[in-house]
């Protein structure tokens, strides 16, 4: 409500040193589906056999065919005001950094200088070797070539028994030709990226914390969502912006946090209007 709004602007005007969690629901009503809401990729898709290392080596070509459809449905839809409204903040506020578990990149397409936009799940729109330790390589906006994605595979329907294609038919990785090339992403189980990790803690390590935004995630992932409590730790208040009132961070709340209910695209350029100007509705 107003009183919330105010007593919020005022905080944001006196901060210096602000992160925001960033999750699928800031996305949502630019068009993508979130995880675990209505609609939402886990409860329509199976994570286990889809987002796990252990996926991936059971069966390559299924994994690869689910994220080369998200990343076709991350390219069909457009950054909304809110992506553009964070990218805005982060360039009037040196000390902002936006924590984004999302791969879809449309903080990077709203232009969110990417100095200040800690990628902690990875990218769709990057693919590297199996091997990260000794070879490396990694590739920006490779698309899986049409001959390879195996003819009789309806993503809309994994749970058919499928009959994938050998893993012959999928992208060697073309430096050391030994291993599979697998998405940018982060899947369940596995460990943030080392540079993103260390960025962070040089955030974190380099002062207070005024305020962290937790914008459209349910905040369940660790170790994304631990982030909320190491920023309340280094004195932080909490700001959630979330369609359901009932997606509170864990580690529960504390007073003078602040929760606006609603649809991010349309809460987050009224929230960080003092610091942005206003944006054209
Ligand atoms: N505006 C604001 N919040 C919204 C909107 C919206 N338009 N639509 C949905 N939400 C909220 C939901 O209420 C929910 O709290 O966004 C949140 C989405 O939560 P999840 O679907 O769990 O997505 P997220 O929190 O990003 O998931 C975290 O889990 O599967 C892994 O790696 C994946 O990065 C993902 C991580
Ligand atoms: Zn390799």
């Amino acid at each position: 409500d107003a009183e919330d709004l105010a007593s919020f602007h005022e905080h944001l005007n006196k901060s210096t040193r602000v992160l925001a969690l960033l999750g699928a629901g800031l996305s949502a009503s630019s068009g993508l589906p979130t995880f675990r809401g209505a609609g939402g990729l886990w409860r329509t898709h199976d994570s286990v056999s889809l987002a796990t290392p252990e996926a991936f080596n059971t069966d390559s070509s299924l994994v690869w065919q689910f994220y080369s459809y998200r990343r076709h449905m991350a390219l069909q839809v457009q950054p909304n005001p809110a992506h553009y409204a964070l990218a805005k903040l982060a360039r009037k506020m040196p000390g902002f950094q936006a924590l984004s578990q999302n791969v879809d990149g449309l903080s990077q397409r709203a232009d969110h200088p990417p100095g200040q936009l800690q990628l902690l799940h990875g990218t769709l729109f990057e693919v590297r070797c199996m091997d990260r330790g000794r070879c490396g390589h990694s590739e920006t906006n490779f698309v899986l070539q049409a001959k390879q994605q195996s003819k009789d595979l309806d993503i809309s329907d994994v749970k058919v028994p499928l009959a994938s294609v050998k893993t012959h038919d999928l992208p060697v990785c073309p430096k050391c030709k030994q291993y599979l090339l697998r998405p940018g992403v982060v899947w369940f189980g596995e460990s943030l990226p080392e540079q993103v990790l260390d960025n962070v803690d040089k955030f974190m390590d380099a002062g207070g914390v005024d305020m962290i935004m937790v914008i459209g995630t349910s905040a369940k992932v660790y170790p994304a969502a631990g982030y909320i409590e190491d920023a309340r730790a280094k004195g932080a208040r909490v700001c959630v912006v979330n369609m359901d009132e009932n997606d509170r961070p864990a580690g529960g709340w504390k007073k003078g946090d602040w929760f606006f209910k609603g649809d991010a695209a349309t809460l987050v350029p009224r929230l960080l209007e003092p610091v942005i100007g206003r944006v054209e509705p």
